[in-house]
């Protein structure tokens, strides 16, 4: 008896053994050694898209008939302000009027695309009425990108919309994506003629868990049911778009896609069988249920205890020409017992913080398109850069980042462009505009734009210089 009890222990203790190592080579944690690495040796051939990217509410100004305004107004259970010293967006960077100084600034840094949204509360700020201003705005914002010789990329929603689609419960009712489509399909008539680039939505699943499990977003809620929802509809509202905008005229000759933010979930011990757990339903949570449901047309949504969802939409399957990838960082999960929040976001000992703060890890961003080239569609960087207010680890980000995706490129990932996030310093969200992005600091008094000494490393690259 003794005996079979032991066997029993032994051959679950080996297949614990066996899984782990499994799961080891499958998901290695990638570390380099950075400093046996030339940095100087990237190449990326000569019509690579390098680009700066912004999104309107971050940088616009009078940004105040949307679901973000209406946020930072707004204060929690406790009476705290939901962004971080109760800042508010306000003028912001004053890009509205000054677009055509921010484009001589990127002229400066020999970019050749931007990256922007549209404000959507700006065009339509009641439902179904146009104003002509901003939509002639946004002509004057391309065409002069275009006279400086720059190619546009327009994003279509980029975590704002008008309160008028927020008080209609926005992506948590299927029937309201239907709004989001007809404004798609307004801005692609009225600018495909200037623009052949289009993200239709950023990030779905930033703003899905940073509004609906972690309530740092509006509508700042901590609902996993209610987030899986959003998600689904989120994606199935890109896909919709995604087909609409394709039949119209222009739409077979232009690139669209969806921006995926990957982040990986590591295991912080890894020889912990429930690190790795709960690592994997994080990925899967997080990453997977997007990058599936463009690869094979099925939702998958499970949180253990809460939500287990499977669902069909074929029209979700190939449903983009690109992948835009935004990618920063990495985290590693521990995991404790509380049932209340069982796991904790770590750090390994030798990681360098970025001011926001997470790790600088550079081999993330070539894991991050090894596994999304898997998909079988051209890559965008459409988001890359560092919160560094002191400017002493930007030039380090930027040339371990660069160098990363000239790693992947070289070992043949299908990744056409890079667009740094940020041009300018600008309003970071729930942080306010403590996280200063920017290649150019913007002096917020003044609104004077500085290039900063660490950016160098990134005009270098552009220009071909520097190895
Ligand atoms: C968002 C940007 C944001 C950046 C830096 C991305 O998740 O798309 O709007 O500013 O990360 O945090």
């Amino acid at each position: 008896m003794l005996f079979l009890l032991f066997l029993g222990v032994a051959v679950a203790v080996l297949g614990v053994v066996a899984a782990l190592s499994v799961l080891d080579s499958r998901h290695p944690e990638l570390r380099w050694q950075w400093d046996q690495i030339d940095l100087g040796r990237t190449s990326l051939p000569p019509d690579f898209l390098w680009g700066t990217a912004t999104a309107a509410h971050q940088v616009e100004g009078g940004c105040d008939g949307n679901n973000w305004s209406r946020w930072e107004q707004s204060a929690d259970v406790h009476g705290r302000p939901r962004i971080r010293r109760g800042q508010r967006s306000g003028a912001a960077c004053e890009h509205w009027s000054r677009f055509r100084e921010d484009i001589e600034c990127m002229r400066a840094l020999g970019v050749r695309s931007y990256r922007f949204s549209l404000e959507w509360s700006k065009i339509e700020p009641e439902p179904g009425r146009i104003d002509r201003e901003a939509v002639a705005h946004y002509h004057e914002v391309i065409d002069a990108l275009r006279s400086a010789g720059m190619r546009p990329m327009v994003t279509l929603h980029h975590f704002t919309h008008p309160l008028w689609f927020e008080d209609l419960g926005a992506f948590e009712r299927a029937a309201n994506i239907e709004h989001f489509v007809a404004f798609g399909e307004r801005m692609f008539r009225e600018y495909a003629d200037g623009v052949d680039l289009w993200c239709t939505i950023n990030e779905p699943g930033v703003c899905v868990t940073m509004g609906y499990v972690l309530g740092r977003f509006p509508p700042g809620r901590a609902d996993p049911a209610t987030a899986a929802t959003v998600l689904r509809n989120m994606l199935v509202a890109h896909a919709r778009v995604y087909r609409r905008l394709k039949a119209l005229p222009k739409g077979e000759g232009a690139e669209i896609g969806l921006v995926k933010n990957v982040l990986q979930f590591d295991p912080y011990r890894r020889w912990h069988p429930l690190d790795w757990l709960v690592a994997r339903l994080l990925d899967a949570a997080y990453n997977r249920s997007i990058l599936g449901f463009l690869e094979d047309g099925e939702f998958r949504m499970y949180v253990p205890g809460r939500v287990r969802r499977v669902e069909s939409y074929p029209d979700g399957q190939g449903a983009t020409d690109f992948i835009g990838l935004n990618y920063y960082s990495h985290t590693y999960i521990k995991t404790r017992f509380d049932p209340r929040w069982p796991l904790e976001r770590m750090l390994r000992a030798d990681d360098v913080i970025t001011d926001m703060p997470y790790p600088i890890y550079a081999e993330g961003l070539y894991r991050a398109l090894r596994r999304v080239s898997r998909l079988g569609k051209p890559i965008i960087v459409t988001e890359n850069g560092i919160a560094d207010a002191r400017d002493d680890r930007r030039e380090t980000f930027i040339r371990r980042y660069l160098y990363a995706l000239s790693v992947a490129h070289r070992e043949g990932v299908d990744v056409r462009g890079y667009y740094y996030w940020s041009l300018l310093d600008n309003f970071e969200w729930a942080e306010g505009f403590d996280m200063r992005f920017g290649l150019y600091a913007v002096d917020f008094a003044t609104q004077e734009r500085r290039l900063r000494a660490g950016s160098r490393a990134f005009v270098e690259r552009v220009r071909g210089e520097g190895g």
